[in-house]
């Protein structure tokens, strides 16, 4: 089997080591050398031929989409589109990563796989036309949405509160805003376990569990040594920022656990990503 990974982003990287320890080919590929807002993706992909495309490139800046709703849509709708399109000419298959974020969050909810979309933010809109696009001109596909990913390297979440705990010693953190928290390399390996099924379609695969951004900032101060500073409970309207993320979106993984396919509980990923980022350990 021959997988194209697209993008060396904190799922790129994760989806990479995955596969390196399996005996497939990989070809991966990344900015500035590939672009995927270049229709010319489309005859690239045909070209190489691959049996299995994952893309992890995406314009992952929530707030700037806001001002910049069309970059955001080049890169995460007419981008995959490309993609999908140079995949239909050689028989491969797609898999595209969505977000959450693709749903309206309302208090109290949570999402299957079948639920209806309702994308609000500039973000959320340009994913959300990348699964539509991806859809019409493909049907070897697999939909992925993920929630809150974190993974080495990255600006992520949890990064940020360990940055901001040693920098400002005590932290204000959102507690009405919940998301599933998504390891990457848990979420690559899940994808690759789906790949090998064949079995097209859409799929939730987040870390098992759900929490309040407050709640999960408690927990990556605990498991990096950092407990014992003080993080303040605050509402989102507190959080004055350029889009407004949904504020309950929280996916629940049936497609894929019916098919054996679970991620562990979030907290563990949580413990594992802060022994292995910033080498620390539990006495
Ligand atoms: N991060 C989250 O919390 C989150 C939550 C839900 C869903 N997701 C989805 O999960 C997927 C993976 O996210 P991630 O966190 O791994 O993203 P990431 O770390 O931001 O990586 C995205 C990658 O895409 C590349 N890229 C951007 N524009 C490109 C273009 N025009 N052509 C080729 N590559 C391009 C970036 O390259 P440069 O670094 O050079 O810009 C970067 O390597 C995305 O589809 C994202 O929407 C993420």
């Amino acid at each position: 089997m021959h997988v194209l990974i697209v993008g060396d982003g904190q799922l790129g990287s994760a989806l990479k080591q995955v596969y390196t320890a399996k005996p497939v080919q990989i070809t991966v590929w990344a900015q500035p050398v590939f672009d995927i807002t270049q229709p010319a993706v489309a005859d690239q992909v045909a070209d190489l031929a691959p049996d299995v495309v994952i893309n992890a490139a995406a314009w992952t800046n929530v707030d700037g989409a806001e001002s910049n709703p069309d970059g955001a849509y080049a890169v995460n709708a007419l981008g995959p589109k490309y993609l999908a399109e140079g995949c239909a000419r050689c028989g491969a298959a797609l898999v595209y990563v969505s977000t959450n974020e693709v749903f309206a969050g309302a208090p109290g909810r949570s999402y299957r796989e079948y639920d209806q979309t309702s994308a609000s933010s500039a973000y959320a809109r340009s994913k959300l036309a990348g699964e539509v696009a991806v859809a019409a001109a493909l049907r070897e596909l697999y939909i992925v949405r993920v929630s809150w990913l974190f993974g080495a390297g990255g600006a992520n979440f949890p990064a940020k509160i360990i940055a901001g705990a040693d920098r400002l010693g005590a932290l204000r953190v959102v507690a009405d805003e919940f998301g599933n928290p998504t390891y990457a390399p848990d979420a690559a390996a899940a994808i690759a376990q789906l790949v090998e099924t064949g079995r097209y379609g859409t799929y939730h695969l987040v870390n098992e569990g759900w929490c309040s951004r407050y709640q999960l900032a408690r927990h990556v101060l605990e498991s990096s040594g950092r407990g014992h500073i003080e993080v303040t409970p605050i509402s989102h309207k507190e959080w004055q920022r350029p889009s407004q993320p949904p504020l309950h979106a929280v996916l629940v993984n049936q497609a894929g656990a019916a098919l054996g396919i679970r991620l562990r509980p979030w907290g563990e990923a949580v413990e594992e990503f802060c022994q292995v980022e910033f080498a620390w350990q539990k006495n």
